[in-house]
């Protein structure tokens, strides 16, 4: 894939090619292995992490043989209308040419699809104008046409704990069915809400146990990024020290989302040779910018919650939220309304939990500027 050369190497959005894609060899080997082995994955990882660039680097790196398409069913409320997803994304991917395709797409066509362009990318949105239970069907077609296209074909659905919060409840024992009957088609399935996922996929009693790879991606290794940054600044003439690199990675946390903003932030201003002053004083307008959305945090919450969202904040990593020590430091009264709260706060996606190495489980504010923010005042 050519992709156009960009002003700044440090994207905050989407998928610009290798060039601006940082390290995730080994996880990229992997995944392209199994789905290549004819291996199904499910992809799991704490939000902005990379997860979907993953899934982009990986699609556009596909053997010659393979096809890759791509769906985020975040937006779908139903099966319905993952069914619209589903069409518009092959419809997208498949290429009308071949004959193969054009059989394909000529189905999906005699779906009656009205055709609207999404007024942000420009790119066509397929609505099927679907009769009650006429949604399983379409789904279990579509899919079966695939099996005749001569190039294998990975789907890759991103978000996809979203199907249970579908009000058909036997979406995963639907899709499962339909999924076990296809050889020719390999998916991926990928999410950022772990516990559900873990539902979906480690739950025996559920449909989709065991039935895929599964594969948790971290923060990028230091070094990596490290070089990564260098490079990216060097080749723009700009001299930054390895010190600075580092100070600027340990204030992201190494969460990539967060490193891209700062590195973008700081790239885009940067003096010829960048000074410890320069990037902190970038981190400190970044704060202030966001400070309103911090405000609004607030108002979402209850004081409570909003008190234990702040400690979490402050120590940065809580091993445990309901010790002593913890709620006596910051006054948080007693451990069955830190456990409501922290509930309150993970549904809301404000925090996360997640284990480290030694699987010791911690819990963490989502937000770094937040974070950042928080430990500033
Ligand atoms: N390996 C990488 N190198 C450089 N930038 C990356 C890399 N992976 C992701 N990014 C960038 O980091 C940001 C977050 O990545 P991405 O959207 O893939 O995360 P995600 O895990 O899918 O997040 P979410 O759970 O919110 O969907 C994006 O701006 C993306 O462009
Ligand atoms: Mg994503």
């Amino acid at each position: 894939m050519v992709m156009a050369s960009i002003s700044n190497p440090f994207i905050t959005t989407g998928y610009q090619g290798s060039e601006y894609f940082c390290d995730r060899e080994q996880e990229t080997n992997a995944l392209r292995s199994n789905l290549v082995n004819g291996q199904s994955t499910t992809l799991v990882a704490i939000r902005r992490i990379g997860k979907t660039g993953l899934i982009r680097h990986v699609l556009a790196q596909l053997p010659e043989d393979h096809t890759g398409i791509y769906l985020d069913i975040l937006p779908t409320e139903n099966l319905k209308e993952f069914l619209n997803a589903l069409t518009t994304a092959i419809f997208s991917g498949i290429p009308e040419r071949s004959k193969p395709g054009k059989k394909i797409l000529d189905f999906i066509k005699s779906l009656r699809p009205v055709v609207s362009f999404d007024p942000l990318t420009g790119l066509p949105q397929l609505t099927l104008d679907t009769r009650p239970g006429e949604a399983e069907r379409h789904i279990q077609s579509v899919l079966e046409f695939l099996e005749s296209y001569p190039q294998k074909v990975i789907i890759a659905i991103d978000e996809f704990q979203q199907i249970l919060y579908y009000p058909e409840k036997n979406t995963d024992a639907l899709l499962r069915s339909i999924i076990q009957s296809l050889n020719n088609v390999r998916f991926i399935f990928s999410g950022s809400q772990q516990h559900l996922m873990t539902q979906l996929f480690a739950d025996p009693s559920r449909p989709f146990y065991q039935s895929a790879g599964f594969l948790k991606i971290d923060k990028i290794k230091p070094e990596a990024y490290t070089s990564f940054i260098r490079h990216h600044f060097e080749n723009a003439g700009i001299t930054i020290s390895l010190e600075t690199i580092d100070a600027m990675l340990n204030w992201a946390d190494h969460h990539t989302y967060y490193v891209q903003l700062l590195c973008n932030r700081v790239f885009a201003s940067a003096p010829g040779k960048m000074g410890d002053e320069f990037w902190k004083t970038q981190a400190a307008q970044l704060l202030q910018e966001q400070e309103i959305v911090f405000f609004k945090y607030r108002d979402l919450l209850t004081k409570h919650q909003w008190n234990l969202l702040k400690a979490i904040a402050h120590e940065g990593t809580v091993f445990y939220p309901t010790s002593k020590d913890f709620i006596a430091k910051y006054e948080l009264g007693s451990p069955a309304t830190v456990l409501r709260s922290l509930q309150a706060l993970s549904d809301k996606e404000m925090i996360y939990s997640d284990y480290t190495k030694e699987g010791q489980v911690f819990y963490s504010v989502y937000d770094v500027l937040f974070r950042r923010w928080m430990q500033s005042r």
